[in-house]
């Protein structure tokens, strides 16, 4: 089933070295955050380098359902008129998300301290998705949710018309839920504390300061203390959204695989909560250079040099899946052209993605020919080499973006073309991969 209308069937094969600058676009969480912040802030906000994405493009369409005015007034370039903390009128609409978690999962949080109620939709796959973990951090500031059986989308939720501040442990690491409840805190009176024992992506602490909000983050025995004062008057701003990490990783393991390959990224976000894999890449082997090492947006960026590398196989540190969790798919796809085994353990949140990650990665690879084992929180893939992949087969992607992304990069080393049953989705964080790859000299067709 596809995202958006009917499904695009794409391949990918065997090529020449891929070379060139692969500029990729702007950072989703990043891109969300922005406009939902501009939302809730006094005065216009103006971004630019926003992605243009369809998950984003959902969360600015709801953010005008909610009472600001969002325009766009060139590529990546937007301003959001916002209505300020408290300011949310009740839409008159259903909220429909699309594919995205984070965009649903944050507006829930922002709106759930006013006093209005909306219902929330999305695809078939963010229907599938558990709601709870947001829907009961949210419950203990006073609002109430409506949806279907195990917490699921479409939902309903009232927002608590008399908020009270909450002090909440994330009992999974997600930036999603932290998020969630430091947006609902925002419009409740007092402090709102999140603990978290894994730190995870801290944009939407860096940018509500950015906002002028105040939040303190304290490392503590029990993991981060977040405290952040409620009802603060938000002021818009300037906001240049950094290139995505998480996008640049696909151009940046297919120049890694494909030989004599040799490209620039540049302006990648290298914030320390999502700068995972390019650490992981390194002890395969990898070489990457930064270059160019500054700040843009209040974000560390740098320019990525990334040569084709032989690569080992590891044991991916625990500890470090919050900081690479949505790169684990390519990880997966790259670590089958790399020599000896690759073990990624402490990853059971990657069957609550788009989808389900861990099983949609083992039955594509064991498709291609690719010894794999996994459990509830492991996935294993036993290397074949640079040339030992045979592919030769049609991947289910299961409305997945980066499980078609990380297939099609694998399908440029692989001795017989891959394809992807449903290339759509794609374009819900990265609508411009097929261009800017084949720019790069990748062949990737749509069949
Ligand atoms: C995101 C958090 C992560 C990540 C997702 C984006 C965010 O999800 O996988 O792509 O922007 O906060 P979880 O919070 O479920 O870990």
């Amino acid at each position: 089933m596809s995202a958006h209308g009917s499904p695009i069937r794409m391949t990918s094969r065997k090529g020449g070295p891929l070379s060139g600058v692969a500029a990729v676009p702007g950072d989703k969480s990043i891109s969300h955050r922005a406009l939902i912040l501009g939302a809730l802030s006094v005065g216009t906000t103006r971004i630019t380098g926003l992605l243009e994405g369809q998950d984003v493009l959902d969360t600015a369409r709801a953010m005008q359902a909610f009472g600001a005015t969002v325009t766009r007034t060139g590529p990546g370039a937007w301003t959001v008129e916002g209505v300020g903390v408290g300011g949310f009128a009740e839409p008159a609409e259903v909220i429909d998300c699309g594919n995205s978690g984070t965009g649903v999962r944050l507006i829930m949080g922002c709106m759930a301290t006013s006093p209005i109620s909306a219902t929330f939709t999305g695809d078939a796959s963010l229907r599938k998705r558990p709601m709870g973990r947001v829907t009961d951090p949210l419950a203990l500031f006073g609002a109430r949710s409506y949806g279907r059986a195990g917490g699921r989308l479409p939902m309903t939720l009232v927002g608590a018309a008399e908020p009270v501040p909450v002090t909440y442990t994330t009992p999974m690491a997600s930036a999603q839920v932290k998020s969630a409840v430091l947006l609902a805190g925002l419009n409740a009176p007092g402090q709102t504390v999140v603990i978290e024992k894994t730190p995870t992506r801290d944009h939407t602490e860096r940018m509500l300061r950015g906002f002028g909000a105040e939040v303190t983050v304290e490392a503590t025995p029990e993991g981060n203390r977040i405290t952040l004062t409620g009802q603060p008057e938000l002021r818009a701003q300037e906001v240049a959204v950094p290139r995505d990490p998480s996008s640049a990783a696909f151009p940046v393991c297919a120049a890694l695989l494909v030989p004599g390959s040799d490209i620039l990224v540049p302006g990648v976000s290298q914030n320390p909560t999502r700068n995972g894999l390019f650490l992981t890449l390194r002890e395969m082997g990898a070489d990457i250079e930064f270059l160019n090492e500054r700040e843009e947006g209040g974000e560390p960026v740098a320019d990525l040099r990334v040569r084709h590398s032989a690569l080992t196989g590891i044991a991916v540190p625990p500890e470090r899946a919050a900081a690479q969790i949505d790169e684990y798919p390519v990880l997966a796809a790259l670590a089958a052209c790399a020599s000896g085994t690759t073990v990624m353990r402490g990853v059971h949140e990657l069957r609550v993605k788009e989808s389900d990650r861990i099983a949609a990665m083992a039955r594509g690879l064991e498709a291609c020919g690719v010894r794999v084992e996994e459990d509830e929180d492991t996935l294993i893939v036993h290397g074949l080499g640079p040339d030992g992949v045979p592919g030769g087969a049609t991947v289910a992607t299961h409305i997945d973006h980066r499980i078609a992304m990380s297939f099609l990069v694998l399908g440029l080393v692989s001795q017989q073309p891959i394809s992807v049953d449903d290339g759509s989705p794609i374009a819900t964080s990265f609508p411009v991969f097929e261009d800017l790859m084949r720019q790069l000299g990748a062949s990737i067709t749509r069949d």
